[in-house]
């Protein structure tokens, strides 16, 4: 009794194709409407903050303290609205501020309008003039390292210690000097060498607070390092940047007179084979001319 009802009232739930589209852009129009709405310094905390600070120091991009000092706003305006422009145009303060962030571009960011560019700079201004801005971002302490905080970096490392925020542990990307054993991932590179690569502890502790490349990004903009973790990673980074593998010289010696005794016992071998056939058809010859001439 029930089916054929069922099957009479299918076509009438099942929304037709032009029907959806329309939904999906009117949903599309309603969330960039809700991105405009949103307020400038949530906008500002998820867009800028993981590359600039308001006082707290450079991290990928240069400390925004006080840049309505440094530039005119019309310039900074319009600097927000098409970073690449700005800097394709040969513009000499593009490329000063370039070159001082390891030329790293600035990227464009999302939703990004002249209005926008305005409100935000408004309030860099505003925030500029606090004593302490809530942009002023994570102070990385700058005690001495000491032996607890190297462990406390490797237990971070290693996962035995959870991250606070829900990070997924290094290990599982990276390997490094002490870990061999324990297999470190292989999706991120070797951090042996981390601390001398990316410069020492200033420089590494901010890229730490805000990873901007592919698979970092990504992987901790929702579950930020806190600055007591980066204290104690860098800490055991340090450490490990002291760590020199044994002299690959000393194999290398030992593998080549390895294969110079196996080339000469070789030739031995091959020389007494030689040796044996030479004589082996000579014998003969030399018996013969005997029997001749005798
Ligand atoms: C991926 C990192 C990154 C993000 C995200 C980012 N910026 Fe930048 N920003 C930079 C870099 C790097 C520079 C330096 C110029 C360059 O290298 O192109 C810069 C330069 C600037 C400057 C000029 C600074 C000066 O000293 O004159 C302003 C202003 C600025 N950014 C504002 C913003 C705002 C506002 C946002 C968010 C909407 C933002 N940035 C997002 C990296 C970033
Ligand atoms: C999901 C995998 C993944 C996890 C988890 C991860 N990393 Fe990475 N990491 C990468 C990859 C891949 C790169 C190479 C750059 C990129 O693609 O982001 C990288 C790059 C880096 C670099 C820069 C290396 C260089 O030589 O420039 C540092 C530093 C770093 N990671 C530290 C960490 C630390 C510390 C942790 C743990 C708190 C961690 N990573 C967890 C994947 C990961």
């Amino acid at each position: 009794m029930r089916r054929p009802k069922n099957q009479q009232n299918e076509p009438k739930t099942a929304i037709p194709r032009p029907l959806a589209a329309a939904a999906a852009v009117l949903a599309w129009l309603f969330s960039s409407a809700f991105a405009q709405a949103q307020d400038t310094p949530d906008y500002f905390r998820q867009n800028c903050m993981n590359c600039h600070t308001i006082g707290g120091g450079r991290l990928t991009g240069p400390d925004l303290k006080d840049v309505t000092k440094r530039q005119t706003r019309d310039w900074l305006a319009n600097f927000l609205t098409n970073p690449k422009a700005v800097l394709d145009s040969g513009d000499p303060y593009a490329q000063k501020i370039f070159e001082e962030s390891r030329r790293v571009p600035m990227p464009m960011a999302p939703g990004m309008t002249r209005e926008r560019a305005e409100k935000l700079l408004d309030l860099i201004e505003a925030e500029s003039k606090l004593p302490e801005s809530q942009f002023k971002g994570l102070q990385i302490s700058t005690a001495p390292f000491t032996a607890a905080d190297v462990q406390a970096g490797r237990d971070i490392f290693t996962g035995r210690q959870r991250l606070a925020s829900g990070g997924t542990a290094c290990i599982a990307c990276h390997s490094i000097h002490d870990i061999a054993a324990l297999g470190g991932g292989l999706l991120g590179p070797d951090l042996t060498n981390v601390y001398d690569r990316l410069k020492g502890r200033a420089s590494l502790s901010a890229w730490l607070v805000a990873p901007g490349t592919e698979t970092m990004q990504p992987a901790f903009r929702n579950h930020p390092l806190k600055a007591e973790e980066i204290h104690s990673l860098v800490a055991y980074f340090e450490d490990a940047a002291r760590y020199r593998p044994a002299d690959p010289t000393g194999d290398r010696v030992t593998f080549l007179l390895l294969g110079l005794f196996g080339a000469a016992a070789l030739l031995f071998a091959f020389d007494g084979a030689w040796k044996w056939r030479f004589r082996g058809v000579r014998r003969p010859l030399v018996d013969a001319a005997h029997k001749r001439g005798a």
